[in-house]
Protein backbone atom coordinates (compact mmCIF):
# COMPACT_ATOMS: atom_id res chain seq x y z
CA UNK A 1 0.00 0.00 0.00
CA UNK A 2 1.63 3.69 -1.28
CA UNK A 3 2.19 5.66 2.24
CA UNK A 4 0.34 8.66 3.16
CA UNK A 5 1.85 11.53 1.69
CA UNK A 6 1.83 14.15 4.94
CA UNK A 7 3.59 16.68 2.98
CA UNK A 8 2.58 19.96 3.93
CA UNK A 9 2.77 22.13 0.92
CA UNK A 10 1.24 19.60 -1.18
CA UNK A 11 -1.46 18.74 0.42
CA UNK A 12 -2.11 22.62 1.18
CA UNK A 13 -2.44 23.48 -2.37
CA UNK A 14 -4.28 20.68 -3.07
CA UNK A 15 -6.96 21.20 -0.53
CA UNK A 16 -7.32 24.73 -1.27
CA UNK A 17 -7.69 23.91 -4.86
CA UNK A 18 -10.40 21.75 -4.01
CA UNK A 19 -11.97 23.42 -1.88
CA UNK A 20 -12.66 26.59 -4.25
CA UNK A 21 -14.46 23.89 -6.60
CA UNK A 22 -16.77 22.72 -3.43
CA UNK A 23 -17.39 26.12 -2.92
CA UNK A 24 -18.54 26.74 -6.20
CA UNK A 25 -20.66 23.87 -6.40
CA UNK A 26 -22.12 23.87 -3.07
CA UNK A 27 -23.87 26.70 -3.83
CA UNK A 28 -25.72 24.99 -6.35
CA UNK A 29 -26.16 21.54 -5.24
CA UNK A 30 -26.37 21.42 -1.31
CA UNK A 31 -28.24 18.50 -0.86
CA UNK A 32 -25.06 16.38 -3.12
CA UNK A 33 -22.86 17.64 0.38
CA UNK A 34 -23.18 16.25 3.86
CA UNK A 35 -21.08 18.81 5.91
CA UNK A 36 -18.86 17.37 9.19
CA UNK A 37 -17.03 19.49 11.45
CA UNK A 38 -16.85 19.77 15.24
CA UNK A 39 -14.86 20.93 18.17
CA UNK A 40 -13.33 19.32 21.43
CA UNK A 41 -14.94 20.60 24.42
CA UNK A 42 -11.94 21.57 26.43
CA UNK A 43 -13.96 25.10 27.22
CA UNK A 44 -16.12 28.06 25.66
CA UNK A 45 -15.57 29.34 22.61
CA UNK A 46 -13.82 32.62 21.28
CA UNK A 47 -13.75 35.36 18.76
CA UNK A 48 -11.11 33.23 16.95
CA UNK A 49 -13.98 30.41 16.67
CA UNK A 50 -16.39 32.88 15.91
CA UNK A 51 -15.22 34.52 13.01
CA UNK A 52 -12.74 31.39 11.83
CA UNK A 53 -15.79 28.64 11.59
CA UNK A 54 -18.61 29.24 13.71
CA UNK A 55 -20.20 32.10 10.89
CA UNK A 56 -19.02 29.39 8.09
CA UNK A 57 -20.90 26.48 9.60
CA UNK A 58 -24.31 28.84 9.91
CA UNK A 59 -23.55 29.65 6.39
CA UNK A 60 -23.36 26.56 5.01
CA UNK A 61 -26.24 25.20 7.06
CA UNK A 62 -28.74 27.99 6.15
CA UNK A 63 -27.87 27.13 2.37
CA UNK A 64 -29.37 23.68 3.17
CA UNK A 65 -26.40 22.09 3.09
CA UNK A 66 -27.06 19.09 5.83
CA UNK A 67 -24.72 19.41 8.61
CA UNK A 68 -23.47 17.25 11.38
CA UNK A 69 -21.65 18.83 14.48
CA UNK A 70 -19.79 16.40 16.27
CA UNK A 71 -18.31 17.15 19.83
CA UNK A 72 -15.56 14.99 20.20
CA UNK A 73 -15.37 14.32 24.11
CA UNK A 74 -13.52 11.05 23.20
CA UNK A 75 -10.42 13.37 21.98
CA UNK A 76 -10.36 15.69 25.18
CA UNK A 77 -8.97 12.30 27.24
CA UNK A 78 -5.67 12.13 24.70
CA UNK A 79 -3.71 15.05 25.56
CA UNK A 80 -6.26 16.41 28.90
CA UNK A 81 -5.81 14.44 32.39
CA UNK A 82 -8.69 16.21 33.62
CA UNK A 83 -12.01 14.57 32.78
CA UNK A 84 -14.33 16.33 35.53
CA UNK A 85 -15.40 19.68 33.46
CA UNK A 86 -16.32 17.29 29.84
CA UNK A 87 -20.24 17.23 30.43
CA UNK A 88 -20.39 20.98 31.51
CA UNK A 89 -18.23 22.23 28.48
CA UNK A 90 -20.25 19.90 26.48
CA UNK A 91 -22.86 22.25 27.05
CA UNK A 92 -21.55 24.83 26.96
CA UNK A 93 -20.69 24.50 23.76
CA UNK A 94 -24.01 23.77 22.53
CA UNK A 95 -24.84 27.20 23.50
CA UNK A 96 -22.39 28.52 21.44
CA UNK A 97 -23.33 27.16 18.75
CA UNK A 98 -26.69 28.30 19.11
CA UNK A 99 -26.17 31.39 19.77
CA UNK A 100 -24.02 32.24 17.02
CA UNK A 101 -27.11 31.19 14.74
CA UNK A 102 -26.78 27.45 14.30
CA UNK A 103 -30.34 25.57 14.36
CA UNK A 104 -30.74 21.97 15.19
CA UNK A 105 -33.26 20.57 13.33
CA UNK A 106 -33.54 17.49 10.97
CA UNK A 107 -31.02 18.40 8.89
CA UNK A 108 -28.65 20.45 11.38
CA UNK A 109 -27.41 17.51 13.84
CA UNK A 110 -25.52 18.66 16.82
CA UNK A 111 -24.16 15.15 19.23
CA UNK A 112 -21.50 14.04 21.32
CA UNK A 113 -19.35 11.20 19.52
CA UNK A 114 -19.75 9.27 22.76
CA UNK A 115 -23.29 9.17 22.47
CA UNK A 116 -22.84 7.11 18.92
CA UNK A 117 -21.94 3.19 19.70
CA UNK A 118 -21.82 2.15 16.70
CA UNK A 119 -19.58 5.25 15.06
CA UNK A 120 -17.27 4.36 17.54
CA UNK A 121 -16.90 0.51 16.31
CA UNK A 122 -15.47 1.68 12.97
CA UNK A 123 -12.82 2.18 14.64
CA UNK A 124 -11.80 -1.25 14.84
CA UNK A 125 -11.64 -2.14 11.02
CA UNK A 126 -10.31 0.95 10.24
CA UNK A 127 -7.18 0.46 13.01
CA UNK A 128 -6.36 -2.28 10.35
CA UNK A 129 -5.98 -0.37 7.60
CA UNK A 130 -3.05 2.09 9.20
CA UNK A 131 0.47 1.61 9.54
CA UNK A 132 2.10 2.49 13.11
CA UNK A 133 4.49 4.40 10.96
CA UNK A 134 1.67 6.30 9.64
CA UNK A 135 0.29 7.35 12.50
CA UNK A 136 3.99 8.20 14.48
CA UNK A 137 4.86 10.89 11.45
CA UNK A 138 1.66 12.72 11.63
CA UNK A 139 2.53 16.58 11.80
CA UNK A 140 -0.26 17.68 13.79
CA UNK A 141 -0.01 14.68 16.46
CA UNK A 142 3.52 15.46 16.77
CA UNK A 143 2.67 19.21 17.45
CA UNK A 144 0.44 18.49 20.01
CA UNK A 145 2.89 16.33 21.99
CA UNK A 146 5.64 18.70 21.95
CA UNK A 147 3.38 21.79 22.64
CA UNK A 148 1.77 20.36 25.44
CA UNK A 149 5.00 18.96 26.76
CA UNK A 150 3.67 15.09 26.56
CA UNK A 151 6.11 12.62 28.49
CA UNK A 152 4.03 9.75 28.22
CA UNK A 153 1.79 9.56 25.55
CA UNK A 154 -1.05 7.79 25.45
CA UNK A 155 -1.74 5.22 22.58
CA UNK A 156 -5.27 7.37 22.23
CA UNK A 157 -3.02 10.22 20.83
CA UNK A 158 -1.60 8.27 18.00
CA UNK A 159 -4.87 6.77 17.52
CA UNK A 160 -7.92 9.90 17.88
CA UNK A 161 -6.56 10.81 13.65
CA UNK A 162 -7.98 7.48 12.85
CA UNK A 163 -11.02 8.15 15.56
CA UNK A 164 -11.52 10.94 13.43
CA UNK A 165 -12.28 9.43 10.42
CA UNK A 166 -14.94 7.29 12.13
CA UNK A 167 -16.86 10.58 12.86
CA UNK A 168 -16.41 11.64 9.18
CA UNK A 169 -17.14 8.59 7.42
CA UNK A 170 -19.74 7.01 9.67
CA UNK A 171 -22.25 9.63 8.16
CA UNK A 172 -20.54 9.62 4.85
CA UNK A 173 -19.72 13.09 5.68
CA UNK A 174 -17.84 14.92 2.02
CA UNK A 175 -17.33 18.21 3.20
CA UNK A 176 -15.24 19.21 6.30
CA UNK A 177 -14.57 22.71 7.05
CA UNK A 178 -11.55 22.50 8.94
CA UNK A 179 -8.48 24.65 9.48
CA UNK A 180 -4.97 23.94 7.78
CA UNK A 181 -3.93 22.30 11.02
CA UNK A 182 -6.46 19.36 10.35
CA UNK A 183 -5.20 18.58 6.73
CA UNK A 184 -3.21 15.78 7.78
CA UNK A 185 -6.11 14.18 9.46
CA UNK A 186 -8.05 14.85 6.50
CA UNK A 187 -5.71 13.30 4.32
CA UNK A 188 -5.29 9.92 6.81
CA UNK A 189 -9.13 9.82 6.32
CA UNK A 190 -9.25 9.72 2.76
CA UNK A 191 -6.50 7.18 2.63
CA UNK A 192 -8.79 4.90 4.81
CA UNK A 193 -11.76 5.69 2.59
CA UNK A 194 -10.06 4.60 -0.10
CA UNK A 195 -8.10 1.59 1.66
CA UNK A 196 -11.28 0.55 2.73
CA UNK A 197 -13.11 0.53 -0.78
CA UNK A 198 -9.97 -0.72 -2.59
CA UNK A 199 -10.01 -3.84 -0.04
CA UNK A 200 -13.70 -4.82 0.84
CA UNK A 201 -15.48 -3.28 -2.06
CA UNK A 202 -14.13 -4.95 -5.19
CA UNK A 203 -17.63 -6.67 -6.06
CA UNK A 204 -20.08 -4.18 -4.39
CA UNK A 205 -20.19 0.09 -4.26
CA UNK A 206 -17.92 1.92 -2.83
CA UNK A 207 -18.82 2.34 1.01
CA UNK A 208 -17.29 5.60 1.38
CA UNK A 209 -17.36 8.89 -0.21
CA UNK A 210 -13.28 10.69 -0.22
CA UNK A 211 -14.05 13.84 2.34
CA UNK A 212 -12.99 16.76 1.28
CA UNK A 213 -11.20 20.02 3.47
CA UNK A 214 -13.27 23.26 3.01
CA UNK A 215 -10.67 25.52 4.05
CA UNK A 216 -11.94 28.93 5.91
CA UNK A 217 -11.48 32.24 3.95
CA UNK A 218 -11.04 33.85 6.89
CA UNK A 219 -7.30 34.54 7.69
CA UNK A 220 -6.17 33.29 11.11
CA UNK A 221 -6.67 35.44 14.33
CA UNK A 222 -3.64 35.98 16.40
CA UNK A 223 -3.77 36.30 20.01
CA UNK A 224 -4.54 39.60 21.50
CA UNK A 225 -0.94 39.33 22.53
CA UNK A 226 0.15 39.27 19.55
CA UNK A 227 0.67 35.40 19.35
CA UNK A 228 0.22 33.23 16.77
CA UNK A 229 -3.09 31.87 17.65
CA UNK A 230 -5.86 32.58 20.16
CA UNK A 231 -6.11 30.12 23.01
CA UNK A 232 -7.77 29.65 25.98
CA UNK A 233 -5.01 28.26 27.22
CA UNK A 234 -2.37 31.65 26.21
CA UNK A 235 -4.80 33.53 28.35
CA UNK A 236 -4.79 35.52 24.72
CA UNK A 237 -8.63 35.02 23.66
CA UNK A 238 -11.69 36.99 24.31
CA UNK A 239 -15.23 34.39 24.50
CA UNK A 240 -18.34 34.90 22.81
CA UNK A 241 -19.54 34.64 26.59
CA UNK A 242 -17.22 37.53 27.79
CA UNK A 243 -19.23 40.68 29.38
CA UNK A 244 -18.86 43.31 27.55
CA UNK A 245 -16.85 44.59 30.26
CA UNK A 246 -14.35 41.92 30.33
CA UNK A 247 -14.09 42.36 26.37
CA UNK A 248 -12.96 45.85 27.15
CA UNK A 249 -10.52 45.01 29.59
CA UNK A 250 -8.52 42.31 27.56
CA UNK A 251 -8.69 44.72 24.11
CA UNK A 252 -7.14 47.53 26.49
CA UNK A 253 -4.09 44.80 27.16
CA UNK A 254 -3.85 43.99 23.94
CA UNK A 255 -0.35 44.22 22.42
CA UNK A 256 0.32 47.15 19.87
CA UNK A 257 3.56 49.09 19.06
CA UNK A 258 5.15 52.14 19.11
CA UNK A 259 3.84 54.24 16.26
CA UNK A 260 1.07 56.10 16.97
CA UNK A 261 0.16 56.72 13.30
CA UNK A 262 -2.08 53.23 12.68
CA UNK A 263 -1.16 51.63 8.91
CA UNK A 264 -2.31 48.38 7.75
CA UNK A 265 0.66 45.96 7.44
CA UNK A 266 0.06 42.40 8.41
CA UNK A 267 3.61 41.68 7.68
CA UNK A 268 5.46 44.37 9.74
CA UNK A 269 2.89 45.25 12.40
CA UNK A 270 0.98 41.91 13.07
CA UNK A 271 -0.51 43.32 16.35
CA UNK A 272 -2.02 46.06 15.15
CA UNK A 273 -3.28 44.87 11.80
CA UNK A 274 -4.71 41.57 13.62
CA UNK A 275 -6.93 44.31 15.76
CA UNK A 276 -7.80 45.94 12.70
CA UNK A 277 -8.79 42.61 10.72
CA UNK A 278 -11.06 42.39 13.61
CA UNK A 279 -13.15 45.62 13.63
CA UNK A 280 -13.23 45.03 9.62
CA UNK A 281 -14.75 41.67 9.92
CA UNK A 282 -17.01 43.53 12.40
CA UNK A 283 -17.57 46.61 10.37
CA UNK A 284 -17.20 45.44 7.06
CA UNK A 285 -15.11 47.52 6.22
CA UNK A 286 -11.39 47.27 4.65
CA UNK A 287 -9.19 47.08 6.90
CA UNK A 288 -6.95 50.00 5.00
CA UNK A 289 -9.53 51.93 5.15
CA UNK A 290 -10.19 51.65 9.30
CA UNK A 291 -6.73 52.66 9.56
CA UNK A 292 -6.41 55.73 7.47
CA UNK A 293 -9.78 57.02 9.35
CA UNK A 294 -7.68 56.31 12.90
CA UNK A 295 -4.74 58.02 11.12
CA UNK A 296 -2.67 59.67 13.97
CA UNK A 297 -5.00 58.44 16.57
CA UNK A 298 -2.74 55.56 17.81
CA UNK A 299 -2.97 52.13 19.71
CA UNK A 300 -6.08 54.00 21.99
CA UNK A 301 -8.32 54.89 19.54
CA UNK A 302 -7.77 50.97 17.62
CA UNK A 303 -9.02 49.75 20.58
CA UNK A 304 -12.06 51.74 21.61
CA UNK A 305 -12.84 51.17 18.14
CA UNK A 306 -12.49 47.17 18.12
CA UNK A 307 -14.34 47.52 21.62
CA UNK A 308 -17.46 49.13 19.89
CA UNK A 309 -17.45 47.06 17.24
CA UNK A 310 -17.33 43.76 18.85
CA UNK A 311 -19.36 44.30 21.79
CA UNK A 312 -21.72 45.55 19.22
CA UNK A 313 -21.24 42.14 16.66
CA UNK A 314 -21.77 40.53 19.53
CA UNK A 315 -24.87 41.59 21.29
CA UNK A 316 -27.30 39.55 20.02
CA UNK A 317 -25.16 36.44 20.44
CA UNK A 318 -24.66 37.66 24.00
CA UNK A 319 -28.20 38.14 24.89
CA UNK A 320 -29.26 34.60 23.21
CA UNK A 321 -26.55 32.95 25.15
CA UNK A 322 -27.94 34.20 28.38
CA UNK A 323 -31.24 32.83 27.15
CA UNK A 324 -30.28 29.85 26.62
CA UNK A 325 -28.14 29.35 29.91
CA UNK A 326 -31.48 29.30 31.86
CA UNK A 327 -32.59 26.54 29.65
CA UNK A 328 -30.35 23.55 30.65
CA UNK A 329 -32.89 21.20 29.40
CA UNK A 330 -33.24 22.25 26.20
CA UNK A 331 -29.59 21.96 25.62
CA UNK A 332 -29.71 18.67 27.09
CA UNK A 333 -33.01 17.43 24.68
CA UNK A 334 -30.82 19.24 21.70
CA UNK A 335 -27.90 16.40 22.41
CA UNK A 336 -30.09 14.19 22.87
CA UNK A 337 -32.39 14.25 20.13
CA UNK A 338 -28.71 15.30 18.14
CA UNK A 339 -27.24 11.88 19.31
CA UNK A 340 -30.56 9.90 18.08
CA UNK A 341 -30.51 11.18 14.65
CA UNK A 342 -26.68 10.75 14.64
CA UNK A 343 -27.01 6.77 15.74
CA UNK A 344 -29.71 6.10 13.35
CA UNK A 345 -26.91 7.32 10.34
CA UNK A 346 -24.50 5.28 12.04
CA UNK A 347 -26.27 1.70 12.67
CA UNK A 348 -27.15 1.95 8.39
CA UNK A 349 -23.23 2.69 7.44
CA UNK A 350 -21.64 -0.07 10.42
CA UNK A 351 -24.07 -2.69 8.63
CA UNK A 352 -22.66 -1.96 5.21
CA UNK A 353 -19.43 -2.32 6.73
CA UNK A 354 -19.95 -5.62 8.05
CA UNK A 355 -21.37 -6.94 5.34
CA UNK A 356 -18.66 -5.80 3.37
CA UNK A 357 -16.16 -7.11 5.29
CA UNK A 358 -18.21 -10.25 5.13
CA UNK A 359 -18.81 -10.17 8.90
CA UNK A 360 -22.42 -10.96 8.88
CA UNK A 361 -23.46 -14.46 10.26
N1 LIG B 1 -9.56 17.22 15.97
C1 LIG B 1 -10.50 18.30 16.00
C2 LIG B 1 -9.92 19.40 16.88
O1 LIG B 1 -9.00 19.17 17.61
C3 LIG B 1 -11.87 17.90 16.54
C4 LIG B 1 -12.50 16.84 15.71
C5 LIG B 1 -12.75 15.56 16.07
C6 LIG B 1 -12.97 16.98 14.37
N2 LIG B 1 -13.34 14.88 15.07
C7 LIG B 1 -13.49 15.71 14.02
C8 LIG B 1 -12.97 18.02 13.46
C9 LIG B 1 -14.01 15.49 12.74
C10 LIG B 1 -13.51 17.79 12.20
C11 LIG B 1 -14.01 16.53 11.84
O2 LIG B 1 -10.40 20.50 16.85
Amino acid sequence: MSEIDYDSNKTFAAAVERSKKIEEDIAVNPTKYRVLTGDRPTGRLHIGHYFGSLQNRVRLSKMGVPTMILIADYQVLTDHDAFQEISQNTKQLVIDYLSAGIEPSENVIIYPHSYVPECNQLMLPFLTLVSNAELSRNPTVKEEIQSAGLKNVNAGMYTYPIHQACDILFCKGNVVPVGKDQLPHLELTRTIARRFNEKFCKDRDPVFPMPQALLSKTPSILGLDGSQKMSKSRGNAIFLSATEDETAALIKKAKTDADRNITYDPVNRPEVANILMLISLCTKEAPEAIAQRIGDGGGGMLKKMLTEALNEELRPLRQKRAELEKNPDYIRQVLLDGSERARAIAVKTLSEVREAMNMVI
